[in-house]
């Protein structure tokens, strides 16, 4: 506990699931967060239930006004930006053949984009006191192909091959900003309830998910936010560019 005291930090995505795991341990780990998601209601909740240390912002990560409002209430409250956490994402079903053109450019904008833009943003204002973690929430959908998810797919492969480029870029610059993934796993939380209510026998896919993770469960937000929580603290100081997978083994079964 503490790991992360006096730090300032931004997760994404932060209303539900995830991002409100990874918002509440930051919390607990003594950070100062605003949290920020398009889901208003959902934000101002969660932002209620972690107390004064964390801020609710309206917050759509494709947009580029949004980001520079986001960044100019983090200099405004904080004048320092200590961590970023690009979690928000969305997962619309479909294969090469049959997505919606638009599902696909929506996926891409939010998990690809977003992500992109929060990091050029938070390196500006990370810059200025030479230091900084950036943490991408990818996937095992990086690297392991699903016919259904093809935007999906597409989407994270290219958060994870931005880490590793934007961790270059700050370390050959000198900035002190360090960048890498968290690949999870199937996780329980509201995106996984979506998807399950999207197919008929919702319930022999969640024991298709359990079945597929060697250690025997699917995962929990609080699996993540520990490595958010481990990536964002100084016993991480020798980290960049990495992607740690934290999926109960799900990877490297086959
Ligand atoms: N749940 C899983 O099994 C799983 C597995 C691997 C990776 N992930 C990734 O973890 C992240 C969080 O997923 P989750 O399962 O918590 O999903 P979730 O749907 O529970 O939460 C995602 C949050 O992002 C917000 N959001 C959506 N579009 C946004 C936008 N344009 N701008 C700002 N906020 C937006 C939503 O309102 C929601 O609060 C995503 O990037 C997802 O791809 C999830």
């Amino acid at each position: 506990m503490n790991r992360l005291e006096n730090q300032c930090a931004i997760v994404t995505g932060a209303a539900s699931g995830l991002g409100l795991g990874i918002a509440r341990r930051f919390v607990e780990e003594g950070a100062r967060v605003l949290i920020t998601d398009i889901d208003r209601e959902a934000g101002e909740k969660a932002a209620a239930e972690l107390g004064d240390a964390a801020r609710f912002l309206h917050h759509d990560t494709s947009s580029v006004d949004d980001w520079q409002r986001v960044m100019a209430t983090a200099r405004q409250d904080f004048d320092r930006l200590d961590a970023l956490v690009n979690n928000a994402g969305v997962t619309l079903m479909g294969s090469v053949e049959d997505v919606a053109i638009d599902d696909f450019d929506r996926t891409l904008a939010i998990n690809t984009r977003g992500t992109f833009l929060g990091c050029r943003f938070a390196i500006g204002l990370m810059k200025e006191r030479k230091g900084g973690s950036i943490v991408n929430i990818a996937s095992v959908s990086a690297f392991k192909p699903q016919p259904e998810l093809v935007a999906y797919n597409t989407s994270k492969a290219g958060v994870a091959l931005m880490t590793q480029s934007v961790a270059l870029h700050c370390a050959r610059s000198g900035y002190g900003i360090r960048c890498n993934a968290i690949n999870p796993g199937v996780i329980h939380t509201p995106m996984l309830d979506k998807v399950i209510a999207q197919v008929e026998d919702g319930e022999a896919l969640m024991d298709s998910y359990k079945a597929m993770h060697p250690l025997g469960r699917i995962g929990e937000p609080g699996d993540i936010a520990s490595m958010a929580a481990y990536l964002c603290s100084s016993e991480a100081a020798f980290i960049t560019g990495a992607a740690f997978t934290v999926d109960g083994g799900l990877g490297i079964n086959s």
